[in-house]
């Protein structure tokens, strides 16, 4: 079973570092966090191919994608509404005002190192704004973006 999941890690990792420019000196207390987001990264890029084969991951699509405003209620909503224009500063919830951490790694040790939680929040997120999760592309172009923030 180990020896399966890690090499269908491996592939995964290999497949999106073939065709991506995200940064390559992973070190530290980072490295799993780069881990998972590439790794979701490529399984949306790959799933997103089923649709278009030539869909590529895009950290400037993944801005856009972030900032994005939508109508929810007649209220201006979009991703950084919440997690803010700069993903590495501390966002602030619209609704409660709580603080949340920044969403890009480079500045948060703990975003995107549970697979589980960032696919729930992706989820939930994209039910809020949307009122349907959003597409394999856009989900692999917010990844790429926080990847590519420093
Ligand atoms: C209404 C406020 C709000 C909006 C709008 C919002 N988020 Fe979030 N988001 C949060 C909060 C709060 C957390 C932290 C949850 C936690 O720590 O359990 C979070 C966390 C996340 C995470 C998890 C990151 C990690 O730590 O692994 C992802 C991914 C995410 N949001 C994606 C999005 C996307 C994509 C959008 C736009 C479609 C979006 N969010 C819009 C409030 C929001």
């Amino acid at each position: 079973m180990k020896y399966i999941f890690s090499s269908t890690v491996a592939v995964a990792l290999l497949a999106f570092s073939v065709n991506s420019n995200a940064a390559n000196d992973v070190s530290g207390q980072f490295a799993s966090q780069f881990n998972v987001a590439r790794t979701l990264a490529s399984q949306y890029e790959q799933e997103a191919m089923k649709h278009d084969k030539n869909a590529k991951l895009s950290a400037e699509a993944g801005r856009a994608f972030y900032t994005k405003k939508v109508l929810v209620g007649g209220k201006e909503m979009s991703c950084s509404a919440c997690h803010t224009n700069d993903p590495t500063k501390e966002g602030k919830h619209v609704d409660t005002g709580k603080p949340i951490k920044p969403v890009a790694i480079s500045a948060n040790p703990d975003s995107f190192s549970d697979v589980k939680k960032v696919e729930k929040n992706f989820s939930t997120h994209c039910r809020d704004l949307y009122r349907k999760d959003c597409a394999a592309l856009d989900k692999g172009n917010f990844l790429t973006y926080m990847l590519s923030v420093k």
